[in-house]
């Protein structure tokens, strides 16, 4: 893995993903990371001063003309050097919700991020991740990062329309795109990163981002063509759809 594709890049996950790479991993060519004010992103923005391999991009994943140029961008600038990984990490979450409570725009404003920005961004850049290189035989690599709250078999408890509901149509469209993207031996996985400490995990997770970013470049490093089409924790535990 040398080239890399983080959304949501400002805080939470994707800012530990970023800086564990740049921490550990120098040989990495490309870290792209989006955020969507880049004006507001300190930390990343001093990462990438120090680190010339990343370069950050400018995407609210709200708007589908930002996701098609954040597509061309990273195309142009690999040409045929390929993707090796694509991580859909941005999200989103509104608080618990009973059925009574739940607001259409929640909904949609739910699907935009968790799902539609997601599966566009994966379609825009098919040509760049069939030029990826991984483990074994495996080319591009998409990362769906997804939630154990996305498992309708899991769900015990109700609730949560928005998030649960995005989160288990994530689920489907990637094993989707492990069928689809097959024959371009491209992977396709639904990852749930365990509960992180961030202002959407909140603080009772057990987890810290440098925990969790360290755990989930490890398994993402060693995802093959046998993870496709699954839906995983890092520990690499199959979830139940
Ligand atoms: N933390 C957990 O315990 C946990 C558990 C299971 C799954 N997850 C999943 O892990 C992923 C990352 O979560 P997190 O805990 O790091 O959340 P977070 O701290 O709330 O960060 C969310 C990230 O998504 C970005 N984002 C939201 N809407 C966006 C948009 N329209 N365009 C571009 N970027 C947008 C945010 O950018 P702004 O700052 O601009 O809003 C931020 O960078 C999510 O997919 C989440 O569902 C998290």
């Amino acid at each position: 893995m040398k080239t890399i594709l983080i959304t949501g890049c400002n805080r939470g996950i994707g800012f530990g993903l970023v800086k564990h790479l740049c921490e550990n991993y120098g040989q990495m060519e490309n870290i792209f990371a989006t955020c969507r004010n880049p004006q507001n992103a300190q930390e990343l923005t001093s990462l990438a001063q120090n680190n010339s391999n990343v370069k950050i991009l400018k995407t609210d994943l709200n708007n589908s003309e930002d996701i098609s140029n954040l597509a061309k961008t990273v195309t142009d600038i690999l040409g045929t050097r390929g993707l090796d990984v694509l991580v859909n990490n941005a999200g989103i979450s509104s608080k618990f919700t009973r059925l009574p409570m739940v607001k259409e725009k929640d909904l949609t404003d739910h699907f935009r991020v968790n799902v539609i920005a997601p599966i566009l961004l994966a379609k825009h850049l098919i040509p760049v991740l069939k030029n990826g290189k991984n483990e074994g035989e495996s080319s591009g690599i998409i990362v769906n990062i997804s939630s154990v709250l996305g498992s309708i078999q899991e769900n015990t408890t109700g609730g949560y329309y928005p998030y649960r509901t995005s989160k288990a149509a994530i689920n489907a469209a990637t094993r989707s795109m492990s069928l689809d993207l097959r024959e371009h031996k491209i992977v396709a996985v639904a990852l749930h990163p365990g509960w992180i400490k961030t202002d959407m995990g909140g603080k009772q997770a057990p987890f810290t981002v440098e925990e969790a970013s360290g755990n989930l470049i490890n398994f993402i490093r060693n995802i093959s063509m046998e993870h496709n089409g699954l839906f995983l924790t890092h520990e690499g535990k199959q979830l139940p759809w």
